[in-house]
Protein backbone atom coordinates (compact mmCIF):
# COMPACT_ATOMS: atom_id res chain seq x y z
CA UNK A 1 0.00 0.00 0.00
CA UNK A 2 1.36 3.34 -0.58
CA UNK A 3 1.88 5.84 1.96
CA UNK A 4 -1.29 7.31 3.52
CA UNK A 5 -2.46 10.45 2.45
CA UNK A 6 -4.78 10.92 5.48
CA UNK A 7 -3.71 13.21 8.72
CA UNK A 8 -5.84 12.23 11.10
CA UNK A 9 -6.30 15.72 13.95
CA UNK A 10 -6.17 13.61 17.08
CA UNK A 11 -8.16 16.82 18.84
CA UNK A 12 -9.02 15.28 22.50
CA UNK A 13 -7.98 16.47 26.54
CA UNK A 14 -6.49 13.62 27.54
CA UNK A 15 -4.82 10.71 26.19
CA UNK A 16 -7.38 8.29 27.40
CA UNK A 17 -10.05 9.60 24.90
CA UNK A 18 -7.44 9.88 22.02
CA UNK A 19 -6.33 6.21 22.97
CA UNK A 20 -10.06 4.94 22.41
CA UNK A 21 -10.02 6.36 19.44
CA UNK A 22 -6.17 5.38 18.24
CA UNK A 23 -7.44 2.02 18.82
CA UNK A 24 -9.93 2.29 15.54
CA UNK A 25 -7.81 2.90 13.35
CA UNK A 26 -4.14 1.44 11.95
CA UNK A 27 -0.69 2.78 10.35
CA UNK A 28 -1.43 2.07 6.89
CA UNK A 29 -4.39 3.92 6.76
CA UNK A 30 -3.33 7.46 8.58
CA UNK A 31 -1.08 9.62 10.22
CA UNK A 32 -1.81 11.31 13.43
CA UNK A 33 -1.64 14.80 14.26
CA UNK A 34 -1.18 16.04 17.83
CA UNK A 35 -1.73 19.73 18.64
CA UNK A 36 -1.90 22.15 21.68
CA UNK A 37 -4.33 20.53 23.87
CA UNK A 38 -3.58 16.91 23.45
CA UNK A 39 0.37 17.55 23.70
CA UNK A 40 -0.16 19.75 27.00
CA UNK A 41 -2.73 17.26 28.58
CA UNK A 42 -0.23 14.37 26.77
CA UNK A 43 2.92 15.11 26.42
CA UNK A 44 5.89 12.71 25.18
CA UNK A 45 4.90 9.92 26.56
CA UNK A 46 1.89 10.05 24.65
CA UNK A 47 4.06 10.68 21.10
CA UNK A 48 6.25 7.71 21.77
CA UNK A 49 3.69 5.36 22.40
CA UNK A 50 1.83 6.50 19.24
CA UNK A 51 5.52 5.96 17.67
CA UNK A 52 6.07 2.48 19.12
CA UNK A 53 2.58 1.41 17.39
CA UNK A 54 3.83 2.43 13.82
CA UNK A 55 1.96 5.75 12.97
CA UNK A 56 3.51 8.22 11.42
CA UNK A 57 3.31 11.47 13.80
CA UNK A 58 2.60 15.20 13.24
CA UNK A 59 2.93 17.59 15.74
CA UNK A 60 1.39 19.88 15.25
CA UNK A 61 2.89 22.84 18.18
CA UNK A 62 3.43 25.95 15.72
CA UNK A 63 6.35 27.27 17.05
CA UNK A 64 7.17 30.76 16.98
CA UNK A 65 9.90 32.31 19.53
CA UNK A 66 13.64 33.28 19.12
CA UNK A 67 15.79 31.21 16.53
CA UNK A 68 17.87 29.24 19.33
CA UNK A 69 14.95 28.56 20.95
CA UNK A 70 13.07 26.92 18.32
CA UNK A 71 16.04 25.05 17.32
CA UNK A 72 16.69 23.63 20.35
CA UNK A 73 12.65 22.56 20.36
CA UNK A 74 13.15 20.91 16.96
CA UNK A 75 15.96 19.26 18.42
CA UNK A 76 13.77 17.51 20.81
CA UNK A 77 10.86 16.80 18.68
CA UNK A 78 13.40 14.85 16.32
CA UNK A 79 14.64 13.27 18.94
CA UNK A 80 11.24 11.96 20.16
CA UNK A 81 10.89 10.65 16.10
CA UNK A 82 7.91 12.76 14.77
CA UNK A 83 7.77 12.64 11.33
CA UNK A 84 7.08 15.96 10.83
CA UNK A 85 6.22 19.42 12.40
CA UNK A 86 4.95 23.25 12.22
CA UNK A 87 6.78 26.53 13.03
CA UNK A 88 5.02 29.94 12.10
CA UNK A 89 6.77 31.64 9.26
CA UNK A 90 6.17 35.65 10.90
CA UNK A 91 9.06 34.05 13.05
CA UNK A 92 11.14 35.36 10.49
CA UNK A 93 14.01 33.47 8.25
CA UNK A 94 16.69 32.89 11.19
CA UNK A 95 14.41 31.17 13.04
CA UNK A 96 13.27 29.44 10.04
CA UNK A 97 16.47 28.69 9.25
CA UNK A 98 17.33 27.32 12.61
CA UNK A 99 14.06 24.66 12.64
CA UNK A 100 15.37 23.48 9.93
CA UNK A 101 19.31 22.77 11.05
CA UNK A 102 17.35 21.93 14.40
CA UNK A 103 15.72 18.61 13.37
CA UNK A 104 18.88 17.40 11.69
CA UNK A 105 19.76 15.89 8.54
CA UNK A 106 19.28 12.09 8.74
CA UNK A 107 17.02 10.95 6.03
CA UNK A 108 14.55 9.92 8.79
CA UNK A 109 14.70 13.54 9.95
CA UNK A 110 11.09 15.43 10.81
CA UNK A 111 10.15 17.10 8.04
CA UNK A 112 9.52 21.03 8.70
CA UNK A 113 6.25 23.06 7.46
CA UNK A 114 5.76 26.21 7.92
CA UNK A 115 2.03 28.01 8.82
CA UNK A 116 1.65 31.22 6.66
CA UNK A 117 -1.00 33.26 8.32
CA UNK A 118 -3.33 31.83 10.56
CA UNK A 119 -6.62 30.90 8.29
CA UNK A 120 -8.93 32.37 11.60
CA UNK A 121 -7.28 35.86 10.43
CA UNK A 122 -9.48 37.88 8.18
CA UNK A 123 -8.39 41.29 6.46
CA UNK A 124 -9.04 43.55 9.56
CA UNK A 125 -7.45 41.16 12.14
CA UNK A 126 -4.21 41.37 9.76
CA UNK A 127 -4.09 45.06 8.86
CA UNK A 128 -4.43 45.20 13.28
CA UNK A 129 -1.28 42.90 13.80
CA UNK A 130 0.70 45.19 10.96
CA UNK A 131 0.50 43.11 8.00
CA UNK A 132 -0.29 45.07 5.20
CA UNK A 133 -1.47 43.78 1.30
CA UNK A 134 -3.94 41.20 0.96
CA UNK A 135 -4.02 37.96 2.09
CA UNK A 136 -3.66 36.00 -0.79
CA UNK A 137 -0.04 38.13 -1.65
CA UNK A 138 1.05 37.54 1.63
CA UNK A 139 0.56 34.07 2.05
CA UNK A 140 2.18 33.18 -1.07
CA UNK A 141 5.20 35.64 -0.02
CA UNK A 142 5.37 33.62 3.43
CA UNK A 143 5.28 30.03 1.83
CA UNK A 144 8.31 31.75 -0.68
CA UNK A 145 10.51 32.63 2.55
CA UNK A 146 9.82 29.52 4.20
CA UNK A 147 10.86 27.36 0.78
CA UNK A 148 14.01 29.62 0.24
CA UNK A 149 14.74 29.36 4.17
CA UNK A 150 14.77 25.53 3.62
CA UNK A 151 12.07 24.73 5.05
CA UNK A 152 9.54 20.94 3.46
CA UNK A 153 6.43 22.48 2.74
CA UNK A 154 3.81 24.60 4.25
CA UNK A 155 0.08 24.32 5.70
CA UNK A 156 -2.52 25.76 3.54
CA UNK A 157 -6.18 26.04 2.77
CA UNK A 158 -7.42 23.56 -0.20
CA UNK A 159 -8.17 27.05 -1.93
CA UNK A 160 -4.69 28.69 -1.93
CA UNK A 161 -3.20 24.53 -2.62
CA UNK A 162 -3.27 25.52 -6.37
CA UNK A 163 -1.50 28.56 -6.67
CA UNK A 164 0.78 27.39 -3.86
CA UNK A 165 1.72 24.45 -5.99
CA UNK A 166 1.67 26.49 -9.52
CA UNK A 167 4.11 28.99 -7.83
CA UNK A 168 6.32 26.71 -5.43
CA UNK A 169 6.93 23.51 -7.65
CA UNK A 170 6.37 20.10 -7.48
CA UNK A 171 8.94 18.72 -4.32
CA UNK A 172 6.78 21.25 -1.79
CA UNK A 173 4.82 19.82 0.50
CA UNK A 174 1.13 21.15 0.88
CA UNK A 175 -0.52 20.31 3.75
CA UNK A 176 -4.33 20.88 3.82
CA UNK A 177 -6.67 21.31 7.02
CA UNK A 178 -10.33 22.29 5.50
CA UNK A 179 -11.06 19.04 4.14
CA UNK A 180 -14.96 17.79 4.08
CA UNK A 181 -16.10 15.11 2.10
CA UNK A 182 -19.08 15.73 0.35
CA UNK A 183 -22.29 15.90 2.48
CA UNK A 184 -20.30 16.40 5.77
CA UNK A 185 -20.93 19.11 8.09
CA UNK A 186 -18.72 22.25 7.32
CA UNK A 187 -18.96 22.99 11.31
CA UNK A 188 -16.68 26.14 11.84
CA UNK A 189 -14.76 25.80 9.05
CA UNK A 190 -14.50 27.93 6.37
CA UNK A 191 -12.79 27.54 3.11
CA UNK A 192 -13.67 24.11 2.34
CA UNK A 193 -12.92 21.62 -0.05
CA UNK A 194 -13.25 17.81 -0.92
CA UNK A 195 -10.72 14.84 -0.19
CA UNK A 196 -10.50 14.83 -3.96
CA UNK A 197 -10.87 18.32 -4.88
CA UNK A 198 -7.79 19.34 -2.46
CA UNK A 199 -5.91 16.51 -3.73
CA UNK A 200 -6.56 17.58 -7.27
CA UNK A 201 -5.37 21.04 -6.08
CA UNK A 202 -2.21 19.97 -5.75
CA UNK A 203 -2.35 19.00 -2.03
CA UNK A 204 0.23 16.23 -0.78
CA UNK A 205 -1.52 15.25 2.91
CA UNK A 206 -5.08 16.16 3.60
CA UNK A 207 -5.87 17.05 7.37
CA UNK A 208 -8.88 15.47 8.88
CA UNK A 209 -10.47 15.98 12.03
CA UNK A 210 -14.18 15.77 12.92
CA UNK A 211 -15.38 14.07 9.85
CA UNK A 212 -13.27 10.58 10.92
CA UNK A 213 -13.30 11.69 14.87
CA UNK A 214 -16.85 11.97 14.91
CA UNK A 215 -17.85 9.35 12.88
CA UNK A 216 -19.97 6.23 14.28
CA UNK A 217 -17.44 4.04 12.47
CA UNK A 218 -13.89 6.15 11.94
CA UNK A 219 -12.40 3.04 10.47
CA UNK A 220 -15.62 3.13 8.34
CA UNK A 221 -15.41 7.10 7.39
CA UNK A 222 -11.35 6.55 6.27
CA UNK A 223 -11.99 3.68 4.16
CA UNK A 224 -14.48 5.49 2.68
CA UNK A 225 -12.15 8.60 2.10
CA UNK A 226 -9.44 6.30 0.70
CA UNK A 227 -11.73 5.05 -1.94
CA UNK A 228 -12.68 8.68 -2.44
CA UNK A 229 -9.19 9.68 -3.47
CA UNK A 230 -7.98 6.13 -4.81
CA UNK A 231 -7.76 7.48 -8.46
CA UNK A 232 -6.46 10.98 -7.52
CA UNK A 233 -2.73 11.19 -8.42
O1 LIG B 1 -12.22 18.80 12.58
P1 LIG B 1 -11.48 19.46 11.46
O2 LIG B 1 -11.35 18.58 10.23
O3 LIG B 1 -12.03 20.83 11.12
O4 LIG B 1 -10.00 19.66 12.05
C1 LIG B 1 -8.99 20.33 11.35
C2 LIG B 1 -7.70 20.31 12.11
O5 LIG B 1 -6.76 21.11 11.42
C3 LIG B 1 -7.75 20.86 13.53
O6 LIG B 1 -6.81 20.13 14.32
C4 LIG B 1 -7.30 22.29 13.37
O7 LIG B 1 -6.68 22.80 14.53
C5 LIG B 1 -6.29 22.15 12.25
N1 LIG B 1 -6.04 23.38 11.48
C6 LIG B 1 -7.04 24.08 10.81
N2 LIG B 1 -6.73 25.21 10.10
C7 LIG B 1 -5.48 25.65 10.05
C8 LIG B 1 -4.47 24.93 10.69
C9 LIG B 1 -4.81 23.80 11.41
O8 LIG B 1 -8.21 23.70 10.83
N3 LIG B 1 -5.19 26.71 9.34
Amino acid sequence: MNSPRVIVALDYASAEEATAFVARVTPPHCWLKLGLELYTAAGPMFVRRLKELGFRVFLDLKFHDIPNTVERACRQAATLGVDLLTVHCLGGRAMLEAARRGVGDTPARPRVIGVTLLTSLDARDTLEIGVSGDIASRTLALAELARSAGLDGVVCAPTEAQVLRSRLGPNFLLVTPGIRPAGDAVGDQRRVATPAQALASGADLLVIGRPVTQAADPSAALLSIEREIADVK
